[in-house]
């Protein structure tokens, strides 16, 4: 992580910026008056009830509540992190955002080293990019057009030569300055152990330069001209480059447009970039590795479907199986993954080339969604219609319907498979609920012993001996949970699906379990919204004064810290007397909410017990 962004800067830049432009950029705007109004866009609405005030610097919408700066219209809108909005804002002015990392050299020599690589491939493929319009580049030129690339592609994706010497880029850079072991830890320049001699690594091939989301050259992938072996190299690792987390063309992508939807996630350079050429721009490729976790926590932070494009023969139906593992626990309500099954010996780039855009895009508008892939999936070679087989089947999908998080999905595919099977969904609910039991009862690797039988004394954070800071003493134990989730509304993500540690009968824990709920929904990405959501409500004074409260505790342990109140609470329920028991079970069954079977016998055995 770079440091922490001074202060000063972040206001020095809201001084500078425009909230009307910014926002005037996304949103259609009219002036009304001193301000202007538009149809907001955190909400359906048909009037408008959005407002951007130039005099006060903020917008506001009369409708859902949505209110703030610029910076957090950035963050609400282009779905980015704080520190990436203020880098979005400080880009537009030309400023490079300081960082303070005073307290930690370390911080600061990655920051300096991060510099200094990115300084050394932008010259590099500069140098590529010169190189290609030069004599030299006569054949990739030939090559390039050859593969029906247009100049404009050329210019948007960066597309290079790199010349056949051994000692082009070498000499390039070591006259700029750039001494060889550099070059050498950002892969541009290959050292031989045996004879102690370093060359090019990138001779006579095209270069896609690899950019990371502002635009930086963080790595390079090259083609051979001809049928040579291997057909493409890449960047090794370095300190600016992990295969596993950057994705080729998504700047590209966002450049082409900022209101991206969905993303296409194909195999190869050629075949992003052939895609453009035919106005299709939202074509990503992971760069010679399966689709990992990190790229898709990535893609979905930008956009709410991705849509996986695979080859059509075994390979192809195995990776797609791999992509359905790794993409089954993001599926919160409002995202989408489908699945794109290209004809045989033919990828993106063939296929629009023989069909043309219009017949590619219809191919990714009828991509099997993620439901008809995995019940597909599950019933591929099986005979239905036998009893065994339809087990095998149900416990395939019932396996993947388990790494979903809880939502509508996860109800719908329930569903769906006591529909296919023809066995009763709460007869699936009740199989399912007890491996979570058993996932519960394994060794509380978190949960400190110290008050796995004692309730931590109040004011006293449930951490491993972390003292809780002076301010929050007076928080009730429930409260600091929510206020953990009100500073940072993504820790949801790493709740338990089931939400039975918020019955308890601490004051807050009603609105603790509905904020959850709120949150798992998908539509609040944000405290503003959650706010806004209560607004005017008992409900959103508390949340409000849990938001003011400054949350004193690095980023780093908030999620730990959340875990185990959580795993306390669990804990702690099983202490309650029967009568909190039954009146918590009984309230939810009274605000309309479906229980569980086991849930439902509980309710029994308690109310028998209390009764009789
Ligand atoms: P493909 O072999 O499918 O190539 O590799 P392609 O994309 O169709 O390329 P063209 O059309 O022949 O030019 C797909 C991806 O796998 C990685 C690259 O990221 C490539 O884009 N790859 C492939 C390598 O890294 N090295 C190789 O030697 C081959
Ligand atoms: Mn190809």
């Amino acid at each position: 992580m770079a440091g922490q962004i001074p202060q000063r800067f972040i206001d020095d830049l809201l001084a500078r910026v425009d909230v009307v432009e910014v926002v005037g950029e996304r949103v259609k705007l009219k002036k009304a008056g001193r301000n202007h109004s538009g149809l907001c866009p955190f909400h359906q609405e048909k009037s408008p009830s959005f407002t951007v005030s130039a005099d006060k610097q903020f917008y506001h919408c009369f409708g859902c509540g949505a209110h703030g700066n610029a910076l957090r219209f950035l963050m609400e809108y282009d779905n980015l992190r704080f520190p990436e909005a203020v880098e979005h804002l400080a880009a537009r002015l030309g400023l490079e955002v300081p960082r303070e990392g005073a307290d930690d050299p370390r911080a600061q020599a990655r920051e300096r080293k991060r510099k200094e690589g990115v300084n050394l491939l932008e010259l590099s493929a500069s140098f590529f990019r010169e190189r290609l319009k030069m004599p030299e580049g006569q054949g990739a030129r030939e090559y390039i057009e050859r593969r029906g690339l247009s100049p404009e592609v050329v210019r948007d994706f960066g597309i290079g030569y790199a010349p056949g010497g051994w000692e082009s880029l070498k000499r390039h850079l070591g006259e700029q300055g750039v001494a060889e072991p550099v070059q050498i830890e950002y892969g541009l320049l290959v050292h031989r152990e045996d004879s102690g001699r370093t060359y090019d690594r990138f001779r006579d091939r095209v270069m896609f330069p690899i950019r990371d989301i502002r635009g930086r050259t963080i790595a390079f992938g090259g083609r051979v001209l001809g049928d040579a072996k291997p057909k493409y190299l890449n960047s090794p690792e370095t300190p600016v480059f992990h295969k596993g987390r950057e994705l080729y063309g998504l700047y590209e992508a966002r450049q082409a447009n900022p209101r991206l939807e969905r993303l296409v996630i194909v195999e190869g350079y050629m075949d992003v970039v052939a895609l453009a050429q035919f106005g299709i721009r939202n074509a990503v490729a992971t760069l010679g590795t399966a689709t990992t976790e990190d790229h898709l926590g990535r893609l979905f932070r930008m956009v709410d479907e991705v849509v996986f494009c695979f080859d059509g023969d075994r390979a192809g139906r195995q990776a797609a199986s791999r992509a359905l593992e790794t993409v089954l626990p993001q599926m919160i309500d409002g995202r989408q993954a489908r699945f794109l099954f290209l004809p045989d010996g033919e990828d993106p780039d063939t296929l629009v080339r023989r069909e043309g855009a219009e017949a590619f895009k219809d191919r990714v508008t009828c991509a099997s969604p993620l439901s008809e892939f995995l019940f597909e999936q599950a019933a591929e070679g099986r005979d239905l219609e036998r009893l065994e087989e339809r087990e095998r089947f149900a416990s395939r999908v019932l396996g993947a319907i388990g790494r979903l998080p809880a939502g509508v999905m996860k109800s719908l595919l329930l569903t769906e498979l006591s529909r296919r099977t023809g066995v009763d969904q709460s007869s699936f609910e009740s199989l399912m609920s007890r491996d979570e039991a058993v996932v519960d009862e394994a060794p509380p690797a978190e949960a400190p012993p110290e008050w796995a039988d004692s309730a931590p004394p109040r004011g006293e954070a449930p951490g491993r001996g972390r003292p809780a800071a002076g301010a929050q003493a007076s928080l009730g134990q429930m409260a600091r949970a929510l206020q953990l989730l009100v500073h940072e509304p993504t820790l949801v993500e790493r709740l338990p699906e089931d939400d039975d540690w918020c019955d308890q009968s601490d004051p807050d824990a009603g609105l603790c379990r509905e904020v959850v709920r709120l949150l798992r929904a998908g539509g609040y990405r944000s405290a503003q919204v959650l706010l806004a959501h209560f607004h005017g409500t008992p409900e959103g004074e508390r949340l409000a004064s849990l938001a003011r409260k400054p949350l004193e505790m690095p980023r780093g342990v908030r999620g730990t810290e959340l875990d185990n109140w959580v795993a306390y609470f669990q804990r702690h329920r099983q202490r309650q007397s029967p009568q909190q028991e039954y009146d918590a079970l009984l309230a939810r069954e009274r605000a309309g909410e479906r229980l569980s079977k086991e849930e439902r016998q509980r309710l029994m055995v308690l109310l028998t017990e209390l009764k009789g």
